[in-house]
C-alpha cells in the first residue's frame, strides 16, 4: 500500500473520528440542552402566578381548571377505591372500584389484589403446576420403557364376564372425551405461551387458543353432568373392603407376577376414584361453574372470579396429573385394560389375574357374570395361548 494512500485513510479515519466525538458532544450538549430545558428550573419562570389549591372534593373538571395537569388527586382516588369506591357512570358490580383493595393470595406479595392474583398465578400456579404435569408425564414414559406393559400372566379361558353395562361404558366414555378436551384446551390455555405460541405465532396461537376457550366453555358442563353421573355409578364398588390396605402397601404388586387378590376395583382405583373423581372432580367443577358465573347466590366480584380461578387451576392441575396414570392403565399400560372398558367384556383369566375376589364372587354366583339383564354372555371362544 503507497504511502499516500496510508495517509489518506489515516486522515480519513481521524477525520471520522473527530466527526464522531463532535457529532457525539453536540448530542450530549443538545441532550444536556433538552435536559436543561425539560428539567424544571429552580424557581417558577418569571411571571408565574400559582393556581388557587384544589378543594380536596373539587370534582376532576373543576380542578382542571383550578389546577390544569393536577390529576393525582384522582389517581390517588383511583388506587384507594378499592376502600373506598368512587363514582363511574358504568352500572353493576364492583363499577366504582377501578383497582381493588390490598390483600395477599398464596405466595404473592401483600398489594392490590389484581397484582396479587397475578403474581399467585404467574410465580406459583404456572411454573409449578407444569413442572408437576411434565414429572408425571416423563416418569410414566420411563415406567413403560423399564417395566412395559403390566398383565398378561393369566392365560385367556376364551369365557367372559361382562365387566361394564352399556350405560357405565357410555356415562365413562362422555367423561373420558370431555375431560381430554378440557386438559387439552387447559393446557394450550395455561402453558401454550411456552411450547406452541413460539412455534406458531401470535395470529395462529390467538386463533388456537380462543376456539379452544369456547371448546373449554361447552365441555365443561358435559364433564360436570357426567361426572356426577360416574360418581353415583360407581360409588357402591369404590367403598373401601378388606384387603385394600395390603394393596396400598404392597402397590398391587403390580411388579411382581402375582398381584394382590382385590375386588372389582382395586385399592388404587379407589384412591383415584375418590381423590380424582370425587375430591379434586368437585373442586374443578364447582370453581368452573363460579368461573361461569352460572350458580345463583354469590356476588361474582373480581375477588371470588380470582379465587376461583387459583382453585381452577390447581385442582385442575392435580387432577391432570392423577388422571394421567389412569389413562396410562387404561390405555397401553395394562393388557386387556381398555377392551375391558370399550366392550364391556373382559377373559375369566384377565378378572383372576387383575380382580381375584370379584372373579371369586363370580364363580360362586354371588355375583351375575352378566351385569346388563336379559342379555346372554357372548358364546366362550377359544384364543390362542399369550
Ligand atoms: C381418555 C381418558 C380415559 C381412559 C382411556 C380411561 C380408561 C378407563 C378404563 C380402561 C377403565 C376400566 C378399568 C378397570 O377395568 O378396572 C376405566 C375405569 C374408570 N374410569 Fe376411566 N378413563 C379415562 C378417563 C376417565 C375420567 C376423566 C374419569 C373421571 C373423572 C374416569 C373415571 C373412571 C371410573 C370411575 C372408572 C371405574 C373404576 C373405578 O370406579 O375405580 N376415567 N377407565
Amino acid at each position: 500500500m503507497s504511502l499516500r494512500i496510508a495517509n489518506t485513510l489515516g486522515r480519513a479515519a481521524a477525520a471520522a473520528v473527530l466527526a464522531l466525538t463532535l457529532a457525539h458532544a453536540a448530542h450530549a450538549a443538545g441532550a444536556e440542552e433538552a435536559a436543561a430545558a425539560a428539567s424544571p428550573q429552580a424557581g417558577p419562570p418569571a411571571g408565574f402566578v400559582a393556581p388557587a389549591d384544589a378543594k380536596p372534593d373539587d370534582t376532576n373538571a373543576q380542578r382542571s381548571k383550578s389546577q390544569p395537569g393536577n390529576n393525582a388527586p384522582m389517581w390517588r382516588k383511583v388506587h384507594q377505591s378499592g376502600q373506598a369506591p368512587g363514582i363511574s357512570q358504568v352500572e353493576g358490580n364492583e363499577a366504582g372500584t377501578l383497582i381493588q383493595s390490598l390483600t395477599s393470595y398464596p405466595g404473592s406479595l401483600y398489594t392490590t389484589a389484581g397484582e396479587a392474583w397475578r403474581q399467585t398465578r404467574n410465580n406459583w400456579i404456572i411454573p409449578y403446576g407444569g413442572a408437576l404435569l411434565l414429572l408425571v408425564v416423563v416418569s410414566i414414559g420411563l415406567f413403560y420403557w423399564r417395566v412395559g406393559q403390566l398383565g398378561g400372566h393369566q392365560p385367556d379361558t376364551g369365557r367372559v364376564i361382562e365387566r361394564f353395562s352399556a350405560f357405565e361404558r357410555t356415562t365413562h366414555a362422555a367423561n373420558a372425551v370431555a375431560f381430554t378436551v378440557l386438559a387439552i384446551s387447559g393446557i394450550v390455555i395455561a402453558w401454550g405461551q411456552f411450547f406452541l405460541l413460539p412455534v406458531i405465532g401470535a395470529t395462529l396461537f390467538g386463533w388456537l387458543t380462543y376456539a379452544l376457550k369456547t371448546a373449554h366453555n361447552f365441555a365443561g358442563p358435559i364433564f360436570a353432568v357426567s361426572l356426577v353421573i360416574i360418581l353415583l355409578t360407581f360409588v357402591r364398588d369404590n367403598l373401601p373392603r378388606a384387603g385394600d390396605l395390603t394393596w396400598l402397601v404392597k402397590f398391587g404388586g403390580l411388579l411382581s407376577k402375582r398381584e394382590v387378590p382385590s375386588h372389582r376395583f382395586n385399592a388404587g382405583e379407589k384412591v383415584v376414584f375418590w381423590i380424582g373423581v370425587f375430591a379434586l372432580g368437585l373442586v374443578v367443577v364447582g370453581a368452573g361453574l363460579v368461573l361461569d358465573k352460572v350458580i345463583p347466590g354469590i356476588e361474582y366480584t373480581r375477588a371470588t372470579m380470582q379465587i376461583a380461578n387459583m382453585v381452577h387451576g390447581v385442582a385442575a392441575a392435580l387432577m391432570m396429573a392423577l388422571f394421567a396414570g389412569h389413562i396410562y392403565i387404561g390405555t397401553i399400560g395394562m393388557k386387556g385394560a381398555y377392551e375391558g372398558m370399550r366392550s364391556g367384556y373382559v377373559d375369566e383369566g384377565w378378572a383372576k389375574e387383575h380382580h381375584e375376589l370379584w372373579y371369586d364372587d363370580i364363580k360362586a354366583g354371588k355375583i351375575p357374570a352378566q351385569r346388563t339383564p336379559d342379555t346372554p354372555l357372548p358364546a366362550p371362544v377359544v384364543k390362542s395361548a399369550r
